[in-house]
C-alpha cells in the first residue's frame, strides 16, 4: 500500500484510474478507510452538519477543523489528507489563509486543503502554493455559499454559468490547485471541465465522467438522518441498524436479560 500524494493523483488521471474519495471525521473511520484503500480522505467542513449539528457548513470553525484533522490524522497513514478551509478562513486575506492553511498543515497533520469558490479565491490560492501547500479547489454548488445562493442547487444550468464555470476551473487551475471538486453540477458540463483541465475532477453529483468521486461518508453508510441528495448512493443502512441494536439494548436492560452470565465476570 503505497502512499497516495497528490503527484499520484495526477498520475491516476493520466492512466484513466478512477480517484475514490470519502469525507471522514474521525481516527476509526479514517483507520477503516485505510483498510479499503480509499484514495483522497477530505475531512470536510460538512463536519458542522454531520457531525456538530449545525443546519450548514457556515458556523464551522478553524477550532473545530483542527480538532477533526488531528483525530483523522491518527487514523491515517495511505490517503492522501484533506483538510477543509472552513468559512472566512481564507477567502479575503492570503496572509490570513497561509497562516490557517499552515496550522492545519502544521500542526494538524493535513497534506493538503480545500477552498471553495472561482476567481475570488486566487489571491489566497496563489499565496498557499507558493509557501508549498498543496490546494484543492471546489467549484458548482459551494455550501458555504448557502445564504447567498438561498439553498442547495444544481450550478451551471445555463449556458452562461456552464462557460463561467469552465472558465473558473481553468482559472483556479493556473492558480495553481492539484485537483478540482466538481459538486451538483451537470454531467456534460463536469465531463467538459474534466476534458479542459489537466488536474483530477473528483465528483459528487457530477455524473461519471470526472477523474474521481467522492461522498460524504455517513451518507454512503445510510448513518444520515433525514433525505439525502438525490446524487447519494447509500450503500449500507447503519442508521437503522444502529436503531435497532440501541432500542434492544433497552429493551435487554429494563427486562434484566443484560447482562446476561455470557458478559458477567463470576
Ligand atoms: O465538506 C465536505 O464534505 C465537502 C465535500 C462534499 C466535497 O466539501
Amino acid at each position: 500500500m503505497s502512499k497516495v500524494t497528490t503527484a499520484t493523483l495526477l498520475e491516476m488521471k493520466k492512466k484513466g484510474e478512477k480517484i475514490a474519495a470519502l469525507t471522514c471525521y474521525d481516527a476509526s473511520m479514517a483507520r477503516l478507510l485505510n483498510g479499503e484503500e480509499i484514495d483522497v480522505i477530505l475531512v470536510g467542513d460538512s463536519v458542522g452538519n454531520v457531525k456538530l449539528g449545525y443546519d450548514n457548513t457556515i458556523p464551522v470553525t478553524m477550532e473545530d477543523m483542527f480538532h477533526h484533522v488531528r483525530a483523522v490524522r491518527r487514523g491515517n497513514s495511505r490517503a492522501l489528507l484533506v483538510a477543509d478551509m472552513p468559512f472566512l478562513s481564507y477567502e479575503n486575506d492570503p496572509k490570513e489563509a497561509v497562516r490557517n492553511a499552515g496550522r492545519l498543515v502544521k500542526e494538524g497533520g493535513a497534506e493538503a486543503v480545500k477552498v471553495e469558490g472561482g476567481l475570488e479565491v486566487v489571491p489566497s490560492i496563489k499565496a498557499l502554493v507558493q509557501t508549498n501547500i498543496p490546494v484543492m479547489g471546489h467549484l458548482g454548488l459551494t455550501p458555504q455559499s448557502v445564504l447567498r445562493l438561498g439553498g442547495y442547487r444544481v450550478q451551471g444550468k445555463t449556458t452562461e454559468d456552464a462557460e463561467k464555470m469552465v472558465t473558473q476551473a481553468r482559472i483556479l487551475e493556473g492558480a495553481g490547485v492539484f485537483a478540482l471538486v466538481l459538486e451538483a453540477v451537470p454531467a456534460s458540463l463536469a465531463k467538459e471541465i474534466s476534458k479542459k483541465v489537466a488536474v483530477p475532477t473528483i465528483g459528487i453529483g457530477a455524473g461519471l465522467e470526472c477523474d474521481g468521486q467522492i461522498l460524504v461518508l455517513d451518507d454512503l453508510l445510510g448513518l444520515t438522518d433525514g433525505p439525502v441528495p438525490k446524487f447519494v448512493k447509500q450503500y449500507a443502512a447503519l442508521r437503522s441498524a444502529s436503531s435497532r441494536a440501541v432500542k434492544q439494548f433497552r429493551d435487554d436492560v429494563k427486562k434484566k436479560k443484560f447482562p446476561s452470565p455470557e458478559q458477567t465476570y463470576l
